[in-house]
């Protein structure tokens, strides 16, 4: 069924939108907390260090952190870890959770040459875990990015793939005569702008999730100097027990939800 709520066609009007995840505090450290949740363990941080291969030495920036939930694993290969996000809220967790080894910033990633601590050409690394569809304009924040990260810099994005996961326009259907779970796509090439419900107290529309086609993520990142190397395309690691089991679960490893990129920057940039 399709959802109520009304996702906004198009993005990047200029105004300025709040992105921040303050009035999603309570629900998401709960839902995520100091370790990740399930998804995060299973699948999206797996994924982000297959891609990134964090070394000795090295710094990473983690762009849009939340409560900051990789830092242990940056910090557990020897490198260094900076965690930058809009919220002061999540920050406050950050801190909290795992602050006595990474450092944690206030800012905003479509202006990070504006961030205090933050420097250009610093980072070997550059991390977006389940954040960069949160972000907007994306053009602004990978620009950002590319400034940040030295020459020959990795930049990786793990996110939900925005081919098979659009919010409120996606979902799974059943075909009864072929016993088939099917993937529904109803919008796909127009960039939405997704108000989110604030589970705190139900209100929505506070903060905004972005949907994107493909293309506007590998060219953005090439307009930034930033080209894609490596791409991962990620199943759920959820399974159906339920009286179609065997049709969902054929679904559910044929159809990826969610998805790797990595870039280098440019050495020359
Ligand atoms: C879905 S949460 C992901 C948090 C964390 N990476 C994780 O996996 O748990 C998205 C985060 O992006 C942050 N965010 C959204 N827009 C931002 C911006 N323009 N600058 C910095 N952080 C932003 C939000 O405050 C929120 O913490």
């Amino acid at each position: 069924m399709r959802d109520r709520q009304t996702a906004v066609k198009g993005t990047s009007s200029g105004q300025k939108i709040r992105t921040s995840w303050d009035a999603h505090t309570e629900w998401y450290d709960g839902w995520v907390g100091k370790d990740g949740s399930t998804l995060h363990r299973e699948l999206a941080i797996p994924a982000t260090l297959e891609l990134l291969a964090p070394r000795r030495g090295e710094r990473i920036l983690d762009i849009g952190a939340g409560q900051g939930v990789l830092a242990p694993h940056i910090t557990r290969a020897g490198a260094s870890y900076v965690g930058i996000d809009a919220s002061t809220r999540l920050l406050q967790r950050a801190r909290a959770h795992h602050g006595r080894i990474g450092a944690f910033l206030q800012g905003d990633a479509s202006r990070l040459d504006q961030v205090s601590g933050i420097e250009q050409a610093t980072f070997d690394g550059i991390v977006f875990l389940l954040s960069i569809q949160d972000m907007d304009p994306l053009s602004s924040v990978l620009e950002g990015a590319a400034w940040a990260l030295r020459g020959g810099g990795r930049l990786v994005i793990v996110m939900i793939h925005p081919c098979f996961r659009v919010p409120r326009q996606s979902g799974w259907g059943w075909q009864e005569e072929r016993q088939l779970q099917y993937r529904r796509i109803d919008r796909y090439l127009t960039p939405l702008a997704v108000p989110m419900k604030e589970y705190a107290n139900g209100r929505q529309g506070q903060s905004l999730c972005f949907h994107r086609p493909l293309q506007q993520y590998i060219n953005d990142l090439a307009s930034s100097g930033l080209v894609l190397d490596q791409m991962r395309e990620l199943c759920t690691y959820k399974t159906s027990s339920g009286p179609h089991a065997r049709a969902e679960n054929r679904a559910y490893q044929e159809i990826p939800l969610f998805m790797g990129l990595r870039a280098r920057k440019l050495p020359t940039r």
